[in-house]
């Protein structure tokens, strides 16, 4: 049903990877398609480079029936996606996920935005795309370290929702040899468990809530290592890590898991210690800045079991400071 022009909004490395091929197959299908690369990372997720999108797409004629199409990892899709909901007060969006973290995360559920100087994501808005497409076979080109760190995300839908899918990871003796075919199955399924919790709960008023199992401890990490050092996905592993632990000590889980979960991680590439050099103080004071948090208390989402988690506003922080002073 998207019959109006395609603007393709690509990162400067991802774009000479894919764009070329695709902008010609949507020619030879009768789109007009105009592209544009940002430049890679993370910076690229700020208004400034939101509003040299807003330039080019009003600067060439945007519709409203017109349609974004974002190639790339999470930066671009939140980017993307974010100028998609705002500009003309939204038009169109389809993700055309390039990175395992992308595929099985970033581009399912309709969360866009770009980062504020005082923190991450604190500009967007839900915009649903119209339509999610995850090509495997791009994985092909995408460096080691950036899929390991969405492997992370994969084990968190395991772990919260999908006790079949970590055993069938626990199944796996040699990640580097998966066939493709075994990894679309992979893939499938992990996002399978983020649409059932996006569409139970679009709005994160509950359910969604469980989705941040190891990124309340995990943001905390990444920002007091500067972002940059060690990737998202790293970090969210260290922090399931982290809450399993925290989860352990409030019985909700026996040190078994936490050691089963630990060795999961460190199978599919993905370190659980924390760097060097970090200060508790600094890290919990850090949790009490996460959007999740309501009248002062942290909000943690924390598994209760292989394939099941829920929330809890009650961990006292003193517990939190012993499993990080142990750490
Ligand atoms: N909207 C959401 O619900 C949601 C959820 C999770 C994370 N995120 C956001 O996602 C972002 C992280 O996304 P990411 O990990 O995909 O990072 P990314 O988009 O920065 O991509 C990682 C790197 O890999 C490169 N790359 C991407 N695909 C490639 C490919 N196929 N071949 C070669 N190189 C490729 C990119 O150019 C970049 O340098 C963060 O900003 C995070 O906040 C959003």
């Amino acid at each position: 049903g998207l019959r109006g022009a395609v603007w393709l909004v690509s990162d400067r490395q991802v774009f000479p990877h894919y764009a070329p091929a695709l902008i010609e197959r949507l020619h030879t299908a009768g789109y007009a398609v105009q592209g544009y690369a940002v430049p890679a990372g993370e910076t690229s997720k700020d208004l400034t480079v939101a509003a040299q999108l807003y330039d080019w797409l009003i600067g060439n004629g945007v519709e409203r029936r017109d349609v974004v199409l974002a190639l790339g990892g999470g930066v671009v899709g939140d980017l993307a996606g974010f100028v998609a909901a705002t500009v003309l007060r939204g038009v169109a969006l389809v993700h055309l996920p390039t990175t395992l973290l992308a595929m099985v995360d970033s581009a399912i559920g309709g969360k866009t935005g770009v980062n504020h100087p005082l923190g991450k994501n604190l500009i967007g808005a839900f915009h649903q795309p119209r339509l999610v497409l995850a090509d495997p076979a791009t994985l092909a080109t995408l460096p080691l370290r950036e899929l390991c760190a969405g492997w992370a995300e994969v084990i968190k839908h395991a772990v919260i929702r999908d006790a079949g899918l970590f055993t069938h990871l626990e199944s796996i003796a040699d990640p580097a040899s998966l066939s493709g075919e075994t990894l679309a199955a992979i893939i499938r399924r992990a996002v399978r468990v983020k649409i059932d919790i996006v569409n139970a709960d679009e709005r994160e008023t509950g359910e969604r809530m469980l989705l941040n199992y190891g990124h309340t401890l995990g943001h905390a990490i990444e920002a007091a290592c500067g972002y940059g050092d060690l990737l998202h996905g790293e970090a969210v592993a260290i922090g399931m890590h982290l809450e399993a632990q925290i989860a352990g000590r409030l019985g909700m889980v026996d040190r078994a898991f936490v050691e089963r979960q630990a060795r999961l991680l460190h199978i599919w590439g993905l370190s659980t210690d924390l760097p060097p050099g970090l200060s508790v103080d600094d890290l919990i004071a850090r949790t009490l800045r996460d959007k999740k948090v309501r009248g002062g208390k942290v909000r943690w989402a924390l598994p209760a079991g292989i394939g099941t988690a829920t929330v809890r506003d009650d961990v006292p922080e003193s517990l939190v400071r012993a499993v990080l002073a142990e750490a």
